[in-house]
């Protein structure tokens, strides 16, 4: 397990900047120890389990076994009322009012929302005349404004992208609060983003309480509606809505980003899978009029991209894995793991292991075209704290990649480029493309 309190903690960081905390980290302790071994990460004894059977029994054994940990400075950051730190009924309530808001006829509202946010970013920074172009720095930006805008229903002011970079990069800082260090940076910029959004909610309320005085109250369809219709009834409090949005936020905007920028790499880097897409595209455009926008219905027809995508992220998962508490002792695979001690699944583990994926690291979205086998393919986790924002996942890299592919022609500037992490994995120099808009 490594030196005393800092155990191992050295070497997963090192291989996790270099977004090779699989290859480097966890495949040779499994060559060397099997599936579930264990390790001392910042303090804490922990496991690492892998494998379809180890992510079924933890990630569905949540609140029973195990419950979410995250690291100190995450907490602080994130805040204590999020929903990664909220157990049994209120887990329950707020995990509920997030996926209700992603239910189809919730979709159905967003798709024209995002069509338009995504026309707009093409105007800005697409159609600006340059021809090269940073894809995921710039998919980032739509992102973040898709998930505040058309999702929460928050105004995205200039610079918020850059205070909520700054908070994520104190994520998994040392929770050291002295000047100059990147967790008070990180602090600061919590701080800041708090007084925007403390604001915005109570402005938000006293229109929604004014409208339910004059009886003019409609269905918005916001999450922020959503949120502060619950702190009214007195079901939330207002730091529930604060932290939550705050969560939301990091939870969708560098992992969608980074789906994008992957489904792009592959498609680029497999020019038969490309054409397969670029049809269903095609079809789904002539069977519009003029300047039509695309629906719902439109994005269900997209099948064949959800399986690139899916692909793309069983390849390239923009999540690790996540770490669990054991608040129970617990036996697992013949061993006693106490409580208290960290247990941490990972979504590699599978999507990386030719026992659940022939030929691993070959792409072929066409394995998506059978059932997929349950707790295999896990870039969304599972079990009670399936990410809540799939949905809005999905629909944000379907219209883009639709956009895109209709309307450009484009290609990698560089094929190789590598990936890093910190702490969430990105193209290391933003992912620059070719850009041309398409001739016919
Ligand atoms: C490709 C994009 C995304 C990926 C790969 C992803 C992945 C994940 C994973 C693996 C978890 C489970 C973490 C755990 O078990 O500890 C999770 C949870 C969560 N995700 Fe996502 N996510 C994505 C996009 C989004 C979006 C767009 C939203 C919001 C609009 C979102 C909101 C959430 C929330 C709220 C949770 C916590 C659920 C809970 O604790 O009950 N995610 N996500």
């Amino acid at each position: 397990m490594g030196l005393p309190w800092i155990g191992e903690t050295l070497d997963f960081y090192k291989a996790q900047r270099k977004n090779q905390l699989y290859e480097d980290f966890v495949e040779p302790r499994i060559r060397k120890y099997g599936k579930t071994f264990k390790t001392r990460l910042m303090g804490c004894p922990t496991v690492v389990v892998n494998g379809a059977e180890a992510n079924k029994f933890f990630l569905s054994n949540e609140f029973k076994l195990v419950i979410s940990s995250w690291p100190a400075s995450s907490v602080q950051l994130m805040g204590t009322n999020s929903i990664m730190e909220k157990q049994g009924e209120k887990h329950h309530f707020l995990h509920g009012i997030v996926v209700k808001s992603l239910n189809s006829s919730g979709l159905e509202y967003l798709v024209p929302k995002i069509c338009r946010m995504v026309e707009i970013h093409f105007a800005k920074y697409w159609d600006s005349g340059k021809e090269t172009i940073r894809l995921y720095n710039l998919t980032k930006v739509l992102t973040f404004s898709i998930v505040l805008k058309c999702f929460l229903g928050i105004e995205v002011k200039p610079g918020t992208l850059e205070i909520f970079d700054r908070v994520l990069e104190g994520v998994f800082a040392a929770p050291i609060n002295i000047p100059g260090s990147t967790f008070s940076r990180a602090k600061k910029a919590r701080n800041d983003i708090e007084n925007m959004l403390v604001d915005i909610i109570r402005k938000k309320r006293f229109e929604m309480e004014l409208e339910e005085r004059r009886g003019t109250a409609e269905e918005e369809g916001s999450l922020l509606s959503g949120l502060v219709a619950a702190l009214i009834h007195g079901e939330i409090s207002e730091s529930e809505v604060l932290d939550n949005i705050v969560l939301l936020v990091f939870a969708a905007h560098d992992t969608t980003s980074f789906a994008i920028a992957m489904t792009f790499r592959m498609l680029a880097l497999h020019p038969t899978w490309y054409s397969h897409l670029l049809k269903e595209h095609d079809d789904i455009l002539s069977s519009k009029n003029g300047d039509e926008t695309l629906t719902f219905e439109d994005t269900k027809k997209m099948t064949y991209t959800w399986q690139v995508a899916r692909e793309s992220m069983r390849i390239f998962p923009p999540i690790f894995g996540s770490f669990r508490k054991a608040i129970d002792d617990i036996e697992y695979e013949g061993f006693i793991i106490p409580r208290g001690w960290k247990v941490l699944w990972t979504t590699y583990g599978t999507h990386h292991n030719a026992e659940y994926f022939k030929d691993p690291l070959s792409f072929n979205p066409s394995r998506f075209e059978e059932p997929i086998q349950p707790y295999t393919y896990v870039p969304f986790g599972g079990g009670p704290r399936l990410c809540a924002g799939y949905q809005l996942a999905k629909l944000n890299i379907l219209i883009f990649v639709h956009y895109v592919v209709t309307r450009y022609d484009w290609s990698l500037v560089n094929p190789d480029e590598p990936i890093a992490n910190d702490p969430l994995p990105f193209p290391s120099q933003g992912m620059p493309i070719k850009i041309s808009p398409k001739l016919s």
